[in-house]
């Protein structure tokens, strides 16, 4: 490292500032950058597919406009993030070819299927409210690019919680058959969206040092605690259960006591053994297979517009 250049990082991550692009940084710190942008920008283009399966069949033309919307904000979170992972030196094309090889992730949450159409609400109540919770915080990443993007991103997740939230909260308050519908749907993705936030503190491999660089500013354990408070007064406002006997309020800790997540469906699912990871991936790679002409194309057009410039 240049003279000074491990002190002055220091001291910008001591003093809570940020991090840029042309800036020295230690080579770990670069590192867990890539593969944290990275596995977020997979998730979101990932997340495209579970919400996707519903837009021919949504039930009006006002929810499909509203779906389709949020399956186009989610493609342009991923480019975002794409983009603000090449500012640490690491190009689209080669974090595609890591997800498709598996050698990169993305979130758990996107490997469950969506069955019926209040998996549209429910994944905008809780898989967004929990993106949210998780995401707010990194606008206050020490990495420049990256807590920018955050701030856009968050803005257009609170619209995709607030379709998600009213979408279950018609379905509640509908008939006996929509209500038992978003009831089922929610009692599918409670527990995945728990799983979210990652695995318990105890055995999170990257939050000592992503707490350290300023990275992680919550522990996987707090944020999901605070997901839990705040969806337990939304449940009730929704007139919907969540499937947990366990959850009650503890007046002591100031917060919800909640039950046991299953670690050991986590860790399957990460493993590849979900109930969609197959389905996920084998569409990822086909659609980049079939868009590999429209990479070609704009590659041509650039190298021809290149060429003509030099003349
Ligand atoms: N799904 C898949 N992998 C997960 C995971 C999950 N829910 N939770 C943790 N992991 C992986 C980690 O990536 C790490 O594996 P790796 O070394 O191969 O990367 C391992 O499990 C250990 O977990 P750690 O807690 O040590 O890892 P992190 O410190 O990276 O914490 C995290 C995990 C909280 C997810 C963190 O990476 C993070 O905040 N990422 C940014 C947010 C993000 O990715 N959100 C995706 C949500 S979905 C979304 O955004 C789409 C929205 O529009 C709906």
């Amino acid at each position: 490292a240049p003279e000074g250049a491990r002190e002055r990082f220091d001291a910008v991550i001591a003093a809570g500032e940020r991090v840029e692009p042309r800036d020295w940084m230690p080579d770990d710190y670069r590192a867990t950058l890539v593969r944290q942008i990275a596995q977020h920008a997979h998730s979101e283009i990932i997340g495209m597919q579970p919400e996707a399966n519903w837009i021919t069949r949504a039930p009006s033309l006002k929810r499909k406009a509203v779906l389709i919307a949020k399956v186009q904000d989610e493609a342009g979170h991923g480019l975002y993030l794409y983009s603000a992972a090449e500012t640490l030196g690491v190009g689209r094309a080669e974090l595609l070819d890591l997800l498709h090889e598996g050698r990169q992730k993305y979130s758990s949450i996107f490997n469950y299927p969506t069955l019926s159409w209040a998996d549209v609400g429910t994944i905008g109540w809780l898989v967004d409210g929990a993106a949210i919770t998780n995401q707010v915080p990194l606008c206050r990443c020490s990495y420049g690019p990256y807590a920018r993007a955050m701030v856009r991103i968050c803005k257009e997740e609170s619209f995709h919680q607030r379709q998600g939230f009213e979408i279950l909260h018609v379905l509640a308050h509908g008939t006996p058959e929509q209500h038992a519908m978003a009831q089922e749907s929610v009692n599918r993705w409670y527990w995945p969206s728990l799983m979210m936030f990652g695995p318990p503190d105890a055995e999170s491999a990257h939050s000592e040092q992503s707490m350290a660089y300023g990275i992680k500013r919550f522990s996987n354990d707090e944020l999901r605690q605070r997901f839990v408070d705040m969806i337990v007064p939304q449940a009730d406002a929704l007139g919907l259960t969540l499937p947990d006997p366990e959850l009650r309020w503890n007046d002591e800790r100031g917060h919800y006591d909640f039950g046991p997540v299953d670690w050991a469906e986590f860790k399957q699912v990460l493993k590849g053994n979900g109930p969609c990871n197959r389905q996920r991936l084998a569409h990822r790679r086909e659609a980049h297979a079939a868009g590999a002409w429209v990479r070609e194309a704009a590659q041509a057009h650039a190298a021809k517009r290149a060429r003509r410039a030099e003349r």
